[in-house]
């Protein structure tokens, strides 16, 4: 088992109640989350809105944990910056927003981040396959983004193996990340294909059973896949 792949898990705070992160920022750390994936709408690239780099600052108090911060938001280079300053750890732009996505890239690195790309579902790989060198985290999106709670589109499988190989082939060790419809259900499948950092909104902060028990659910998911390689 020792060789087998590292995989983290990074709740979503979309999922959380709005009117106490903190509260749910400390229950994921407790229930051994490593990521907190910050979901940031701007109701133009997505048509839901959420919140700024006010939110992370503000938690960057509360948690140790790696801030993910997902921007579904137009032209974000506008505001990498910020997001750097406020504690993002790991900036992530989709590659549809973004024109000179090299650019891009190559400043959220200066401003002190990892860089994260990100894929809807409907974009092929191609579209980064010339920035490889410059992401540290490729972030497959698994459901149309903008709301949580979506089912997992399973052609995606496809895209996160292809994805896989992609990043062996060039030698990146870049994490692949993937958001949306991940459950007990679905991780086994993502594991398999390829996938190293799980982002779950429901299955975390909506279990029924608490933060807790949705974290060690994916877990014991992700267990499992691996057990049966
Ligand atoms: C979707 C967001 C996701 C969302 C996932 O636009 O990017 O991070 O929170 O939610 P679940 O896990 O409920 O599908
Ligand atoms: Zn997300």
């Amino acid at each position: 088992m020792s060789e087998m792949p590292l995989v983290l898990i990074a709740p979503s705070l979309l999922s959380a109640d709005f009117a106490n992160f903190a509260q749910a920022a400390r229950q994921a750390a407790e229930a051994g989350a490593e990521f907190l994936h910050f979901d940031v709408m701007d109701g133009v690239f997505v048509p839901n809105i959420t919140f700024g780099p006010q939110t992370v600052r503000a938690l960057r108090h509360h948690s140790d944990a790696i801030f993910d911060v997902h921007l579904m938001i137009v032209q974000p280079e506008r505001y990498i910056e910020e997001f750097a300053q406020a504690g993002a750890d790991i900036i992530t732009v989709h590659a549809e927003a973004s024109t000179h996505l090299q650019r891009t890239l190559a400043r959220i690195r200066e401003c002190g981040a990892r860089a994260g790309v990100s894929l809807n579902p409907a974009t092929p790989l191609n579209a980064i396959e010339y920035v490889l060198p410059d992401i540290d985290l490729l972030l497959i999106m698994t459901v149309n983004p903008g709301f949580g709670g979506q089912e997992f589109i399973p052609e995606m499988l496809r895209k996160i193996a292809r994805a896989r190989a992609m990043l062996d082939e060039a030698g990146s060790d870049a994490w692949l990340e993937v958001d949306g419809g991940i459950n007990g259900a679905t991780t086994p499948l993502v594991v398999r294909a390829g996938a190293r950092v799980l982002v779950a909104g429901s299955a975390v902060f909506g279990h029924p059973d608490g933060v807790r028990a949705g974290v060690e659910e994916l877990r014991q998911a992700v267990w499992e896949a691996q057990e049966r390689v």
